[in-house]
Formats: C-alpha cells, structure tokens, sequence
C-alpha cells in the first residue's frame, strides 16, 4: 500500500482515483457500509424512485477543471434547480427577485420601482452596525420581506430566534429584480444520469484502488487504524479534525438535519423538487421530492406512488451526523489549534469538509482533492 485514504466521500475518492491512475496502490476505509460519503444514493425499493440518502444533491460548478474531471465518470442530465416557499399557504419562488416581490405586495411593480422599494424598507437598520441577524436582515431587504420570507426559516435552521443569533451568519440576502428564479448562478448544473452511486463506483474502480467499507480509522482491531498506520505510511484523513485529535482542544460544534422519508399513494405531491416551509408553526424547513429531480426518468418511475422527505434541522451532538459547521469564534480558535496539531503529524494530509471543517459544495470538495494531489502528493 502506497497511500491509505481516510473517507470515501468525493474528496477521499478524487485522491483515489488520481493516485491510482499514476500508479500507487491505495486502500480506502470507510465507516459507513458505502463508499460516496453524503453524496451517496440509492433507489428507494418499492418505488425505485433515486433517493440521496444524506439529504438533497445538486452538482454545480463553474471550475472548469472539476468540469472537465467529473465527466471522465458521468454525463449529467440537464436538471435546472428551483426553489419554491410555502408562506401562510402561499407559494413564492425563491430566491426573493421580482416575481416573489409583486406577489407579495400584491402589485406590477418595474425592477427599478421593486428596487427603490427594497431600499426604503431597508433603511430602518444599518447592515454594517446591526447587533443581530434579525437587524441585519431588515437592513438588508426591509421588514416585511424578512419577516416572511427569512426570520421563521433561519429559526427553525439555528434552532434560536435571529434576534439572539449574530449577524455575521448573513453577509448579503440576494434578491433579484428580475423573473429569474434559477437557483444557482454557475456556468454547469445538473445530475448525474445514471444517479450519484453509479458515479462513485465508477471513481473507485481500479485495480489499485482496494476498498474497505464498515472500517473506522479509530477501530484498533481492524489493520489500517490510526496507531498501527500513522507514519508508517502517506495518510489522507477527510474524517472531522477534533475526533483525530480525540477532541484535546474541544469538540468543534456543527448543525445536523433529520430527515424523514415517506412514500406516499400519489403520483405527484407538490409538482417540484424542493419546498420550502417559511413559517414556525411548520417544524421541517423543506420537503423534498424526488421524482422530480429526474423529470427524464418519467416512464420508469410509478405514476401512482411518490418518494417524499421532510427535513428538520438541530445542533448536532458527538453522535450525529455532522453536516454544516457552526463556526463560533470559540470554533474558529479550535480549528486554529487543531491545524497546529496537523503539522505535527507526519505524512497526514487533512482534507474534505470534515477534515478542514469547512462547508464544501461538491465542486469545492473535488476542486480541493485535485489540487492537494498535484501539490502535495503526486
Ligand atoms: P463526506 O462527508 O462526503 O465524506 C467523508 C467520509 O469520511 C464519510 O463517508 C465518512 O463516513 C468517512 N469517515 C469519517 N470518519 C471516519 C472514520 N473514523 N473512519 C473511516 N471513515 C470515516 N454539495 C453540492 O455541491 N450540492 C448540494 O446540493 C449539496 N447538498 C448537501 C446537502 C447536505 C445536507 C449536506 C450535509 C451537504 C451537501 N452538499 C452539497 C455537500 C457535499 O455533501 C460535500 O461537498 C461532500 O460530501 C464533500 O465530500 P467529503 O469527501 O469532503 O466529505
């Protein structure tokens, strides 16, 4: 063994693939019973309808290198992601730009009569001074819209009313004074075509590349955990940083999100991918839809049956599963001291969004992998 990889998520994966094709010999662990990390999907058995397991997936990129890498293993479908909000029992579509506007007020107005608008109800806080993320995000589009549109979500999000969360979490809410409710700006967007898994074996299949599944780095009865590998050979941990660490400068705080999933006996149960929930007295954020993310798959998916998931989201304990990282001043001094620590540990490469504790969109976690091989590993 040339290289031992800690995670099978799509950075463990891209490091994989590019040592393999130069030549090492690698094994990757993972704890889970799959390889793909949270990216991974499978079909939901009685409808057959794809389901990404750790909640909802689009690929998105404008690098044109990460582009041209991930169609060596997959060609994407021509999905365009949109996003609707369900307010008081009214739909609205997101992000906030002309259309959710001039339904809200009930009016036609121009892009240069929504803006000036926008800006009259913004002035009763100053974003740069605001104490708070309820002040910044009045500050930034006007009461009105804020209070419908992202007070009660960003509560259910944090668990905490804006007003007690800092106003950092937000630096800018995009509103748009067109029509245009497409969901992400990049040049490519879309979903692989024959799902997330078929992608990820396709990574993984190489004869040097040996996969162990079920296998945790910490497990001291199974061959390639941390006492009997570190320093013996080049490790690539994606796993989090302060479980490496066995948490010597605290646990480093995250949000997780439950998601629960229903098949019900409808064909169609909201007519879109992804609903959001914008009011309190609604506990999920979102609903997902799954169906809908592969309108090309129509004929092979059940005109009867349906594949729903509700999603909510907590702050995650140490045995959850860690999704978006908090980021507290008390967390920033952490990870500081945990990238110390990194430095001392011969041959181990930190990487992916556990390993740097860092929100990465897919694209990014790819991105991230191919520039640490060519820069410190090939
Ligand atoms: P990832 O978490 O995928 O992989 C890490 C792997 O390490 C896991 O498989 C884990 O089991 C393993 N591991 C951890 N500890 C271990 C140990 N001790 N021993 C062995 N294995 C261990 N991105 C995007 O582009 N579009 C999107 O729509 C979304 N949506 C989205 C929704 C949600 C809810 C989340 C949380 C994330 C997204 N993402 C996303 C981000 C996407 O999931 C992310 O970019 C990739 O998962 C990053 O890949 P990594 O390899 O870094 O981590």
């Amino acid at each position: 063994m040339d290289l031992l990889i800690v995670g099978s998520g799509f950075f463990g994966l891209t490091i994989a693939e590019r040592a393999a094709s130069a030549g090492r010999k690698v094994v990757v662990i993972d704890r889970r019973h799959h390889i793909g990390g949270n990216a991974y999907s499978e079909d939901e058995p009685e409808t057959g309808i794809e389901v990404h397991r750790y909640g909802a997936h689009l690929f998105h990129t404008s690098n044109p290198t990460v582009w041209e890498y991930v169609n060596r293993f997959t060609t994407f479908t021509d999905y365009v992601h949109r996003v609707y909000t369900n307010h008081k029992g009214v739909v609205f579509p997101l992000p906030i730009n002309l259309g959710t506007i001039n339904q809200f007020f009930q009016s036609a107005y121009s892009p240069d009569e929504a803006r000036a608008l926008v800006h009259e109800l913004a002035g009763e806080f100053d974003p740069k001074t605001a104490q708070n993320l309820e002040e910044r995000g009045i500050g930034l589009i006007g009461r009105p819209l804020y209070e419908a549109f992202i007070r009660d979500y960003t509560g259910k999000q944090w668990q905490t009313d804006p007003k007690d969360l800092p106003a950092e979490i937000i630096s800018r809410l995009p509103v748009r004074y067109t029509y245009d409710n497409r969901y992400f700006n990049d040049t490519w967007e879309g979903l692989p075509t024959d799902g997330y898994t078929a992608w990820i074996e396709r990574m993984a299949d190489h004869p040097n590349i040996e996969v162990r599944l079920s296998t945790d780095f910490f497990d001291e009865s199974q061959p390639f955990n941390k006492t009997a590998t570190v320093g013996q050979v080049p490790i690539v941990y994606t796993g989090p940083v302060d479980r490496y660490f066995d948490y010597a400068e605290g646990a480093l705080s995250w949000r997780t999100i439950d998601l629960e999933q229903e098949v019900l006996p409808v064909g169609d149960f909201q007519g879109t991918s992804v609903m959001n929930y914008a009011d309190a007295d609604v506990p999920y954020t979102r609903i997902h839809e799954f169906r809908h993310f592969h309108p090309e798959r129509e004929d092979r998916y059940p005109k009867d049956k349906t594949v729903i998931m509700r999603e909510f989201s907590r702050f995650a304990d140490r045995d959850d599963e860690p999704y978006y990282p908090i980021n507290t001043a008390e967390d920033r001094n952490g990870l500081l001291a945990y990238r110390e620590l990194g430095k001392g540990e011969k041959d181990v490469h930190f990487g992916g969004r556990l390993g740097t504790y860092q929100y990465l969109d897919m694209h990014m976690a790819i991105g991230s992998a191919l520039s640490m091989w060519n820069n410190q590993l090939a």
